[in-house]
């Protein structure tokens, strides 16, 4: 496994593979990982020829006030784990300056999408993730590019922006890796005291518990955004719900009425002051 830092080398290796005829699976990541993070580099090494991880704590996806300072960085870590893996060919590890030189004046913005669900709760958060996944893409040049349903309003914005733009690139997006009890994988779950730690999979409960509702033929979403509140609420440990509710799985749209095939329960909350988010896909037909 091969460690590069310069975007430069990057993009000039990957170009390289490509006109070799290879196909390149590739993994964005902020680092801190684990094993919801090393489902997508297993799945990407399942499906192409070479793969590349990047490790990158985009500045520019993080709201004032919000965790960029301390957040977890856990390089030496990583290495180890995407090297034991024998998965990764290429971890890309670039600096800030690197990414954003002096002068850096181009804002990619997702209009809509970006603005609902998390999007209202922090600003420019997603503006950032679309500007850093674009540049990652014309660095790493994939055929494909993994992403986990853990966060999908941003796995809905970037197939978006793929779209949108004519990206040659496949979107895949994977399935949410989980503790025992049902806490999603997160980087930020570290932040957790062991008394949090125990609470936090009310989200996931409180997601499953207007799943198991709809199974019996629930279809109001007041109905069943007031059970998801209450479930979340009966944890005193949650301060602050962003937002539990029902969207439309492609528009992100909150929804009346969960009678489409597909709906998407979604919430965001914190536990002191770290925010946890988690989603179910509903599929009514089955
Ligand atoms: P990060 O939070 O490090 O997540 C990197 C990728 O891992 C994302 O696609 C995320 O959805 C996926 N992931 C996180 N937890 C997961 C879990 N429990 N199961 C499956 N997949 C999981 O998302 C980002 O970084 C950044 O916004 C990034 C796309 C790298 C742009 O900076």
């Amino acid at each position: 496994m091969e460690t590069v830092r310069l975007p430069r080398v990057m993009q000039e290796t990957a170009l390289m593979g490509k006109r070799a005829g290879k196909a390149i699976g590739f993994v964005p990541t902020m680092g801190a990982l684990h094993e919801g993070h090393l489902s997508l580099v297993k799945a990407a090494r399942s499906e192409n020829d070479i793969v590349v991880a990047s490790i990158f704590v985009n500045p520019a996806q993080f709201a004032a006030g919000e965790d960029f300072d301390r957040y977890p960085r856990t390089v030496s870590d990583d290495l180890e784990k995407l090297s034991s893996s024998g998965l990764a060919d290429f971890v890309f590890l670039p600096e800030a300056q690197n990414i954003y030189p002096p002068g850096f004046a181009t804002r990619v913005d997702v209009a809509g999408l970006s603005e609902r669900m998390c999007g209202a709760f922090r600003p420019g958060h997603f503006q950032g993730v679309a500007a850093i996944v674009l540049k990652l893409l014309n660095i790493v040049q994939p055929a494909r590019a993994y992403f986990g349903q853990k966060d999908y309003q941003q796995s809905v914005i970037i197939k978006r922006l793929v779209k949108d733009l004519n990206l040659p690139v496949e979107v895949v997006v994977c399935p949410t890796m989980r503790e025992p009890d049902g806490l999603a994988m997160s980087s930020r779950n570290a932040y957790l005291s062991p008394r949090q730690r125990k609470a936090a999979p009310a989200l996931y409960r409180a997601l499953q518990a207007a799943a198991s509702a709809m199974a019996e033929g629930r279809r109001d979403a007041g109905g069943l955004r007031a059970l998801m509140r209450q479930a979340l609420r009966d944890e005193p440990l949650f301060s602050a719900v962003d937002y539990i509710s029902i969207f439309d799985a492609e528009t992100l749209e909150e929804l009346e009425n969960a009678d489409r095939n597909v709906v998407l329960l979604a919430g965001a909350a914190r536990i002191g002051a770290t925010r946890l988010i988690d989603n179910l896909l509903v599929n009514n037909l089955k």
